[in-house]
């Protein structure tokens, strides 16, 4: 697996691939890898020659006050799990590689960026729309791949990839769970031994409000209100409990059949967000 840290010479390497037939995987990431972000190497693996990861904690999409210093850089056990895993390139750029200090372009998804996980972090999803957008030129890969566990993330490229006609194909991958329930998670190592036994309770919250959604009962608010209420009495300080339809992440009116729970919950000084999809 090579290395590389400058665009030009990421070019140079993938070029030679294309010319010779390969077809291109991409597997973007912050880093701190752990087996989520693995199955997703796995699954471009089988769908490609060639598998490019890149590991970059983009500052645009971190807010005043959040955790873009303190998030885990753990580049050398990163690099080990990427070589056991089969990939062939990690691009570990700069921050003033990816941003020239005078650019001006963002990339923003009108109507679904402000929803939601968006409503608590303004401009978060603007700052992933554009370094997603920005690492798509760079590697214009055939396909790419994203965990489904931020499912507001993936609605939102894949919009993004429709109307700006960026000519890849996204693959979404299943969210990968500890033994609890607990969606794994690079901002997990945050939690105590307490508080990470307890954030199970948020995918628990997720899967009783899906059941009764499933057995028939048509007021969502009333199931939205519980969950709220059972995640504050577990300890957690909810931002959002929302059942809405998976297309579109609109609130859901019961004649709506495919569905989407996302949640988001702050426990202790972690901020957690899960999601539960499902079809009626
Ligand atoms: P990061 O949080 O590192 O996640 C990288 C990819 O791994 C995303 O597609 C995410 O959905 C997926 N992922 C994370 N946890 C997962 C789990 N438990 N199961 C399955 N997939 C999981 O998401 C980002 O980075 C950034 O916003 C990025 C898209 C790289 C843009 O900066």
């Amino acid at each position: 697996m090579q290395t590389v840290t400058a665009i030009a010479e990421l070019r140079t390497i993938i070029g030679a691939w294309r010319r010779a037939g390969d077809r291109i995987a991409f597997v973007p990431t912050m880093g701190n890898l752990h087996a989520g972000h693995i199955r997703l190497v796995d699954a471009a693996r089988r769908r490609a020659e060639r598998v490019v990861v890149s590991i970059f904690v983009n500052p645009t999409q971190f807010g005043v006050g959040e955790d873009f210093e303190t998030y885990p850089r753990t580049e050398a056990e990163d690099r080990e799990k990427l070589l056991a895993a089969g990939a062939d390139l990690l691009f570990l750029p700069r921050v003033s590689e990816m941003y020239d200090p005078a650019a001006k372009t963002v990339v923003s998804v009108a109507g679904l960026s402000d929803l939601h996980c968006g409503a608590f972090r303004p401009g978060h999803f603007n700052g992933v729309a554009t370094v997603v957008a920005k690492l798509f030129n760079i590697v214009q890969p055939d396909t790419a791949f994203f965990g489904l566990k931020d499912y507001q993330q993936f609605v939102i490229i894949r919009t993004m990839v429709r109307d700006l006609n960026i000519p890849v194909e996204l693959v979404p991958v299943e969210t990968v769970r500890e033994a609890n329930g607990l969606a794994m998670s690079s901002r997990n190592g945050y939690l105590s031994a307490a508080e990470k036994a307890n954030a199970a309770k948020l995918y628990q919250a997720l899967c009783a409000a899906r059941d009764a959604v499933l057995s028939g009962v048509a007021a969502y608010a009333d199931i939205e209100g519980q969950a709220l209420a059972f995640l504050s009495e577990a300890g957690f300080r909810p931002d959002y409990f929302s059942i809405c339809r998976s297309l579109d992440l609109a609130a859901a009116t019961p004649e709506d059949r495919d569905l989407v729970i996302l949640a988001g919950a702050r426990l202790g000084k972690t901020r957690l967000i899960d999601n539960i999809g499902f079809s009626k």
